[in-house]
């Protein structure tokens, strides 16, 4: 009989994903009774955003009518020249379905990236605050997440200058998230471009996620894809957010290196994929059908976002203790905290989803460094709720002024 404990590695246990992390407690209010006002979780179809009709009726006749077998590991032919025709459309490029990986969404691309490029000791510059995922993988990796300031107080834009002052030798490559979760700020063309002048000048690749692509108010969003070639670029994007279909678990991601500098990376990637067999087949068909149909859902999505993000921005800063810059894309807001009966942003979100049901996710969560005293909000939900919830923020922070 076995005796011993088995121990889980070390990097397992290193795993914290804040936005889910918040669950635990939400859990144990909602057993408690309490009404939930579940903002942690950048999910459109917990709200009143539906996935089309018409992307429901492509999965099920692709389950009718395919053999329901495996697929090819790098993505389906017909899904990845879809993607080619999407991003012509969408960014004027032209790329080749060569060039594109169908993963089990953006998070599993994120993975196998990390797993292909970072060795023991290797540094990648992530946006501070950033998608946790980044920093999470790249330390499984037992690489270092090296964070670059996003500045709050110049619309969240990106501290260039801090880029290039946290460059090494042992940088591997510069993660860009446009739109941002969780700041919810578009980049212009200007900082990309200087993004990319500086890693053209220090020979880095540049990873860009552009899974909130479409989903801009109140600004114009600028792809990494259209720089020119001087540096080699892996974009990422899919299928969760624009689409609808975040359950189905589809993303992608294209390389632009015309030089080839980044080929050994495809390899291991692809070693990896083909380990993992492929993504879902029949999600992949649904997948294809959403690129492929009418796009007007994508407007009435960005209408009511964009009304639902003014509100947010209104609302958040009539309340004593917190301000907050506006959305101008994504699906987040990240408002600053005034820490006055609590230590941590931590500590501030755990005692709100006690005392009120609001369930939000703790800035740390997103930057150690650079993610403190916030919290991340989602503008999904319809005016009434969003409201709703504010209403009882504003009640909880006047009782700890
Ligand atoms: C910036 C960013 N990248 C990737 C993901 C993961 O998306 P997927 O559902 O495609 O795994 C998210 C999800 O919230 C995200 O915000």
């Amino acid at each position: 009989m076995l005796q011993k404990k088995i121990r889980a590695s070390r990097r397992s246990l290193g795993m914290n994903y804040a936005i889910r992390e918040v669950t635990v407690p939400a859990a144990a209010a909602a057993a408690r009774g309490l009404k939930m006002y579940n903002f942690n979780i950048g999910d459109p179809n917990k709200w009143d955003f539906e996935t089309p009709e018409y992307f429901k009726e492509a999965l099920r006749q692709a389950v009718d009518n395919t053999d329901n077998g495996y697929g090819d590991s790098q993505g389906n032919l017909n899904l990845r020249e879809a993607i080619v025709d999407r991003e012509f459309q969408k960014n004027g490029i032209h790329i080749d379905s060569g060039d594109v990986y169908v993963t089990s969404g953006v998070s599993e691309c994120i993975n196998v990236m990390m797993g292909a490029m970072i060795e023991p000791g290797d540094e990648v510059l992530v946006p501070g605050p950033g998608y946790p995922s980044y920093e999470q993988y790249i330390r499984f990796y037992e690489g270092m997440p090296v964070p670059y300031r996003m500045i709050e107080e110049e619309d969240w834009k990106p501290d260039i200058d801090m880029m290039r002052n946290r460059i090494t030798n042992r940088t591997k490559a510069i993660v860009v998230i446009n739109p941002n979760n969780p700041t919810g700020a578009v980049y212009s063309e200007k900082e990309l471009r200087a993004i990319g002048d500086l890693a053209a000048e220090y020979d880095i690749p540049l990873i860009s996620d552009e899974i909130y692509d479409k989903i801009v108010f109140d600004a114009k969003f600028f792809s990494l894809s259209r720089l020119s070639s001087d540096v080699p670029r892996v974009i990422l994007n899919g299928f969760s957010k624009v689409n609808l279909m975040p359950g189905w678990r589809e993303g992608y991601c294209y390389f632009m290196d015309e030089k080839g500098l980044m080929d050994e990376v495809r390899q291991g990637m692809m070693k990896q994929f083909r380990a993992r067999i492929c993504a879902n087949v029949p999600c992949q068909e649904a997948a294809r059908a959403s690129l492929q149909g009418p796009q007007d859902y994508v407007v009435d999505m960005n209408r009511k976002l964009k009304e639902r993000a003014d509100f947010t921005y209104r609302r958040l800063n009539e309340i004593p203790g917190i301000s907050t810059n506006r959305s101008r894309g994504a699906l987040y807001s990240f408002p600053r905290v005034e820490l006055t009966d609590w230590k941590t942003d931590k500590d501030f979100v755990f005692d709100l989803i006690n005392q009120t049901g609001l369930v939000f996710v703790h800035g740390s969560g997103f930057c150690q460094e650079f993610g403190q005293s916030h919290f991340r909000t989602i503008l999904l939900p319809p005016m009434k709720m969003l409201a709703e919830a504010y209403d009882i923020l504003e009640k909880f922070m006047r009782k700890h002024q």
